[in-house]
């Protein structure tokens, strides 16, 4: 009954539900587990900030390393965003034994194979539900779920600030700035929304849903991309007076041995499901030669869908903990097949 000790990074809109979920739900938690968790050591940016829960000051640390190299903590969880100082941070919490959550796809999409190797040579659990499609546990789902089948084509909205920037143009003929601002006041948006509307988010989402789902060597660099910032409320209002929503659809999809991802803002038909997903809700479906079509839905972004799927992770990590089986995820690398692009 040893309690588990979390380091958490960052306690933004992640974050915040991250505390929220593992206080509130810890009877249940630990009644999966066997051990209470307990956050141990938070990181911000500055601890003398109003924040909208109640932390003990203690707890709060500057110092990455007061984290890092703390020999209590058991696993870090990551959910302070960056990439090049946040992947610093992450090898070396590795090298330290310690295991991590992270939601930060920007890291996994751009150094998840070198992070999991990493992690694999320590020994460790690096897991990032989070990282995609928010509440949706659609990671976890094409490891697992389905890992007997051969995947063709991934294809969804997974950007919940565009989602509901569209959503508002559309239904209420919104304006495209005021609706971003919103959007970024109610948590969904990255720090620098640009990568939001400019589709970059997505582009990182794709490459991590394809590599895991096709087994393939998926790049950022890869993927297509355009976003919504050229979308106009006219743009939109035409397209629905033809029977279409305009949504940002990212699509993967794989016919032999030739992948091609995209993401940009499609006219989808107003009967197909996809076009009935609103606000910030994302929708991912999936094909496979033997199950045929399957769709995931949920919401895509915001505190307490976010820190569900981070908590679930933890939750993982604790269990494997218990069954000593730690380190043993999926690679994000599949050496063997070649990505063929559009230029081949
Ligand atoms: P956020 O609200 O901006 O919070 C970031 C937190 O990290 C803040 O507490 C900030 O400290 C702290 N922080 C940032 N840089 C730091 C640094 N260099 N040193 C110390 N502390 C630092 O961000 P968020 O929306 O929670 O997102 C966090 C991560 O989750 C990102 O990777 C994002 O892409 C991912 N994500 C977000 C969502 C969502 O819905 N928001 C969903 C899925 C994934 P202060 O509080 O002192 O400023
Ligand atoms: N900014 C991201 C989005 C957060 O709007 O989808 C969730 O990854």
């Amino acid at each position: 009954m040893k309690p588990v000790k979390v380091g958490l990074l960052g306690l933004g809109t992640v974050g915040t539900g991250v505390v929220r979920i593992v206080e509130g739900h810890q009877e249940d938690l630990q009644s999966q587990v066997g051990s209470p968790i307990v956050i141990e050591k938070v990181l911000v940016q500055n601890k003398s900030k109003s924040r909208s829960l109640t932390i003990d000051a203690e707890k709060l640390t500057e110092d990455p390393w007061d984290i890092i190299h703390n020999p209590n903590i058991d696993v870090i969880v990551e959910v302070m965003g960056g990439i090049e100082g946040t992947k610093g941070y992450i090898l070396e919490a590795l090298a330290h034994g310690k295991h991590v959550v992270t939601a930060n796809k920007d890291l996994m999409a751009l150094h998840g194979p070198e992070i999991l190797r990493k992690a694999q040579e320590h020994g460790c659990d690096v897991l990032y539900e989070a990282s995609v499609a928010g509440g949706i546990p659609i990671i976890r789902t094409l490891i697992e779920g389905f890992s007997s089948d051969r995947i063709t084509k991934i294809m969804g909205i997974v950007n919940g600030t565009t989602n509901y920037i569209l959503t508002k143009m559309s239904q209420e003929g919104a304006d495209y700035a005021e609706v971003l601002k919103e959007a970024q006041a109610l948590g969904y948006a990255e720090a620098d929304p640009t990568s939001d509307v400019e589709g970059l988010d997505a582009a990182r989402k794709m490459t991590i849903l394809s590599t895991l789902g096709f087994r393939a060597n998926v790049a950022l660099e890869d993927v297509d991309v355009k976003g919504i910032s050229s979308v106009s409320r006219e743009d939109i209002q035409y397209a629905k007076r033809l029977g279409y929503e305009v949504k940002l659809l990212g699509i993967a999809e794989r016919q032999d041995d030739y992948i091609s991802v995209s993401v940009q803002p499609t006219m989808v038909k107003q009967s197909h499901p996809i076009a009935s997903v609103n606000g910030v809700f994302n929708a991912v479906y999936v094909y496979g030669e033997a199950v045929g079509e399957t769709m995931f839905y949920g919401p895509g972004a915001g505190e307490l869908p976010t820190a569900t799927s981070v908590v679930a992770d933890l939750v993982a990590v604790v269990k494997n903990l218990k069954l000593g089986v730690n380190g043993k995820q999926e690679l994000l690398s599949y050496k063997e097949k070649k990505l063929k692009t559009d230029e081949q």
